[in-house]
């Protein structure tokens, strides 16, 4: 039973939570890679910054085909980043600071190394073990061309054949991305069945929620028609087939695993939380995934994709806190994750380099980001300003996307490279071991520049900007849930208020302009001569009210 859902005491409401791409945090072990004690070991640093909670990307046993995405034991700890009893002490750990802990959960696929998945592969066709997944006969004379014409999310089909037992060509399975990710059969009750198992073995051990990786997938249409679009989700890199994403019978899950996090709830009065990544065509779609027995939220991704454009933001928040009234929920923003290009380097297009925009605009978004009504979710190293490394050379690159589209596509290792923490070359204490071991994924020199000890040493840096946004609005009643209004500004600013007399402003252009509110402001994201809003600059005043 849900009860008093405005009430603001649901702490997921304007919750800020900090992504940590747990391969890339903190090494422990001095293999090169990230690891859970690192990031028990990194928890100080998060507790300073001021963020309620982490989302932990997949930490399970995966051969990593992307990184994790690709499940082959959906109830432990990859050796490479730890084990269940270095788990449970890195959630008691941030239980002690009041950090929550949400969990990353893969339920659309899992990884051929799954033994649902070997098993299936070593069972006959028809075969019970074969209706977990969707394996069907291929078309054409010999089965030998695909059951049917759709294409995966990352190139090529999404259809691979196997081979029988007895070493004859045999069946097709369905993945939507890579062939090492087989598509669970949502259809077969067995999977919820397991996949109950699965939450529920994670709540016991006390987690705080789940991040639910591709939440508008789950089920395909029934008969797996053709799509009159094939290739239309490689093409825009998002899930857009009709007949592969957004089946009416997702919401059942939904409902069902609030069902279970309202349980524990019941228990011991300890919300938990259901973020879904859902990627759908319509904000109406979207808004359905947070009806209010359905997820508690779902990230609005619209506001990352915008491009540095005054009207572009204004029609994206607008629509957001439009669509989201009357679930129940609240917005999920988001600037960056491990998927995107990072907002420093992403804003800063075309300028010429070296000119600092993009780094000016991300500071700037940042404090819009934080002024906004809802929940913010924050990506490790943005807090640090760091850029995207876009000159990695090809032979270290390792997302499926660069193998899967003949190397076109260089998309998601730049904003995956280990964080630097201190000193003046890599791993610049990313490795805490062995300072000779090389990071996964090679650091530029240029990383000292966004060390933590650098940042934490200046208080101009990108830290700062963030700590002070993360504390004034857990002091200010102003900010976090709630509603905002427009403020009428002249061409190229964005100006609204919140509750009693705050106001954030924003200048998207590059020359000052007089600051749209007198007296002096509470925190900007660069500097400001008095009275004046310089460009590419974000600023929070609180007034007595005369401004509208
Ligand atoms: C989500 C994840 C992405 C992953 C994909 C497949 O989009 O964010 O990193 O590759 O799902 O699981």
């Amino acid at each position: 039973m849900i009860s008093q859902r405005n009430d603001a005491r649901h702490w997921w409401r304007d919750a800020v939570i900090y992504q940590v791409y747990v391969r890339s945090f903190l090494d422990s072990t001095g293999d090169g890679i990230g690891d859970l004690a690192g990031v028990r070991a990194g928890l100080p640093y998060l507790k300073k910054l001021g963020v309620d909670g982490i989302w932990l990307s997949p930490f399970y046993p995966s051969p990593q085909h992307d990184h994790g995405y690709d499940v082959a034991d959906y109830r432990d700890v990859d050796p490479v980043f730890g084990d269940l009893g270095e788990f449970d002490l890195l959630v008691a750990a941030a239980r002690r600071l009041g950090i929550r802990v949400l969990l990353d959960i893969v339920p659309n696929h899992c990884s051929s190394e799954h033994p649902s998945f070997r098993e299936a592969l070593a069972a006959p066709p028809g075969s019970a073990a074969r209706a977990r997944f969707h394996f069907a006969d291929g078309r054409g004379p010999d089965g030998s061309e695909p059951p049917n014409n759709w294409h995966a999310m990352f190139g090529g089909p999404a259809w691979s054949r196997v081979t029988e037992a007895d070493g004859s060509p045999g069946q097709w399975y369905l993945h939507m991305f890579t062939p090492e990710q087989p598509d669970w059969n949502w259809r077969n009750p067995e999977v919820p069945a397991y996949f109950d198992q699965v939450l529920r073995f994670w709540l016991d051990r006390g987690v705080d929620g789940f991040r639910i990786d591709v939440a508008a997938g789950l089920f395909k249409h029934p008969g797996l028609p053709d799509s009159p679009d094939p290739e239309a989700d490689a093409r825009t890199r998002d899930s857009v087939n009709p007949l592969a994403w957004n089946q009416p019978e997702v919401h059942d899950v939904w409902r069902h695993w609030r069902a279970v996090c309202e349980e524990y709830t019941a228990r011991d009065g300890r919300e938990r939380l259901l973020v879904g990544e859902v990627s759908v065509p319509t904000a109406r779609e979207h808004a359905r995934y947070v009806r209010p027995d359905e997820l508690h939220q779902a990230f609005f991704f619209d506001l990352l994709s915008a491009p540095w454009d005054v009207d572009a933001f204004r029609k994206v928040i607008s629509e957001a806190i439009q669509d989201i009234a009357g679930t129940g929920s609240t917005v999920t923003w988001v600037l960056n994750n491990h998927d995107q290009v990072r907002t420093v380097t992403r804003y800063g297009e075309p300028a010429p380099e070296g000119s600092g925009l993009g780094a000016a605009r991300a500071r700037a978004a940042a404090l819009l980001m934080l002024a906004l009504p809802g929940a913010a979710y924050i990506y490790q190293g943005e807090e640090l300003g760091l850029p995207e490394v876009v000159d990695l050379p090809d032979d270290v690159l390792t997302d499926p996307i660069f193998r899967r589209t003949g190397s076109r596509a260089r998309i998601r290792d730049g904003c995956r490279v280990p964080l630097p923490w201190s000193g003046q070359a890599s791993p610049f204490g990313f490795t805490q071991e062995a300072a000779d071991v090389k990071p996964w994924l090679p650091q530029p020199e240029w990383f000292a520049e966004h060390a933590t000890d650098r940042a934490l040493a200046d208080t101009r840096s990108f830290w700062h900007l963030y700590r002070d946004g993360l504390q004034l609005r857990a002091s200010l009643p102003q900010l976090g849930d709630g509603t905002l209004r427009w403020l009428d500004t002249p061409p190229g600013i964005l100006a609204f208020s919140r509750g009693d007399g705050l106001v954030c402003a924003v200048n998207f252009g590059t020359a000052p302009t007089p600051a749209p509110v007198a007296g002096e402001p509470l925190l900007t994201s660069g500097p400001c001569p008095p009275g004046v809003l310089a460009g590419s600059t974000a600023a929070w005043w609180i007034t007595d009210g005369t401004h509208d």
